[in-house]
């Protein structure tokens, strides 16, 4: 059973607050748009209950939405897809030969790891931190010395687990890199438009539009249920890629696509994403007062500007997933352990989500966490 399999299901557990999922609130969900928007497309015509070709209205919508995060591009470079797992799922079957090469960050999204792991690929690992989020000199020494890959994923905004987002140099010298060694980034662009303060961002998408392969979502600003996603790619690709599409779910359902292109054309998404924004920034800034009391000194952190996770370095005696067991078990608390993240390789730092929980929750749950690390602690201390 994967991370996320095993952290759904104990999600459900009341007695348990979980930390553990980048989910959105379902008190947040528009509910009652979507439902208008969800009649409308069904009075539209049995065409939304078909197979069908991909929702037009929804394709030039998508560049609208794109234009508004600055980038440019053209419906014929918009392929749907069930949510950004499949597009990302889609990338990988197009641009990875088994045992061919790729870079990624030490710590990174578990469902690429899934996605790549099929192909037995040579993996080049480049160091990421919470502050500044992936190190670009090791990644171009890495490349000067002929690494070249089939391709290097990326979450420039909001990044999972370490919350970090790229500056507009990194994001610059990257753009610079792809097109130097042709090497395809795969920009996962899901938590970009939470963006609680800061500079606005533009995805790498709008430096170099050649070599980077654009995930979107509305996963985390609509609902996940809807798993409609997006992929922005030169169009010489959608052909080849609505091949592989088809072998794997025919079309992305019509009826999620039909709803999104209706709740987009009757609704304003910025100002659902803007109410969001205001909710999760008071969740992000109950969680940083809560780790402040709780979990300093142990651990260290910085607040996030984007997404919806904390990311905590613990100090190299500290065995996340250990904590967590106890966590589990004592305080009935939980989170995702390092090792979840690095392919077993980290030990010392855990993710907490502030999304699902309400304010009082995480403050709690940030307490327990406390005093499960504290019993960690004192635990070891006593049996040094
Ligand atoms: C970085 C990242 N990419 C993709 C996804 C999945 O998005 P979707 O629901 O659109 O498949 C998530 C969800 O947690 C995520 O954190």
């Amino acid at each position: 059973v994967s991370p996320l399999q095993r952290a759904l299901a104990s999600a459900r557990d009341p007695s348990l607050l979980s930390l553990a999922l980048g989910m959105p609130d379902p008190a947040l969900f528009p509910a009652k748009e979507l439902e208008r928007a969800a009649v409308r497309a069904l009075a539209s015509g049995d065409e939304v209950l078909q197979y069908n070709l991909p929702c037009e209205k929804l394709q030039a919508q998508i560049c609208k939405q794109m234009a508004e995060r600055g980038v440019d591009c053209s419906p014929d470079s918009v392929l749907l897809t069930a949510g950004a797992t499949q597009a990302l799922a889609l990338l990988v079957r197009l641009l990875l030969d088994p045992g061919a090469r790729v870079v990624e960050e030490e710590l990174t999204y578990p469902t690429y790891q899934l996605a790549v792991d099929p192909y037995s690929p040579d993996i080049v690992t480049i160091p990421s931190t919470v502050r500044t989020g992936i190190d670009v000199d090791v990644l171009e020494r890495k490349l000067a010395r002929g690494h070249r890959p089939a391709f290097l994923y990326l979450i420039p905004d909001g990044h999972n687990p370490l919350g970090a987002s790229l500056s507009d140099e990194k994001r610059r010298r990257l753009a610079e890199l792809a097109s130097k060694y042709r090497m395809p980034i795969i920009e996962d662009d899901v938590y970009g438009s939470l963006r609680y303060d800061g500079p606005i961002t533009r995805p790498i998408k709008a430096l170099a539009p050649e070599w980077v392969y654009y995930i979107g979502s509305f996963s985390k600003v609509l609902a996940p249920a809807l798993r409609v996603g997006w992929l922005v790619v030169p169009p010489a690709l959608i052909s080849p890629l609505s091949v592989i599409k088809e072998a794997a779910d025919v079309n992305t359902s019509t009826f999620a696509q039909w709803v999104t292109a209706e709740y987009l054309e009757a609704e304003s998404l910025s100002a659902h994403v803007r109410s969001l924004r205001h909710a999760y920034r008071v969740r992000r800034d109950t969680m940083d007062d809560a780790l402040r009391s709780c979990v300093q000194p142990v651990g260290s952190w910085e607040v996030p500007t984007c997404g919806v996770f904390f990311w905590i370095d613990l100090p190299e005696d500290i065995n996340a997933s250990e904590l967590l067991r106890s966590a589990i078990e004592h305080e009935h608390v939980s989170f995702l352990p390092a090792e979840t993240f690095s392919r077993g390789r980290r030990t010392n730092g855990l993710r907490l989500s502030f999304s699902r929980c309400q304010p009082h929750e995480i403050t709690e749950a940030v307490s327990r966490l406390g005093r499960a690390l504290s019993r960690l602690l004192s635990h070891a201390r006593y049996s040094r």
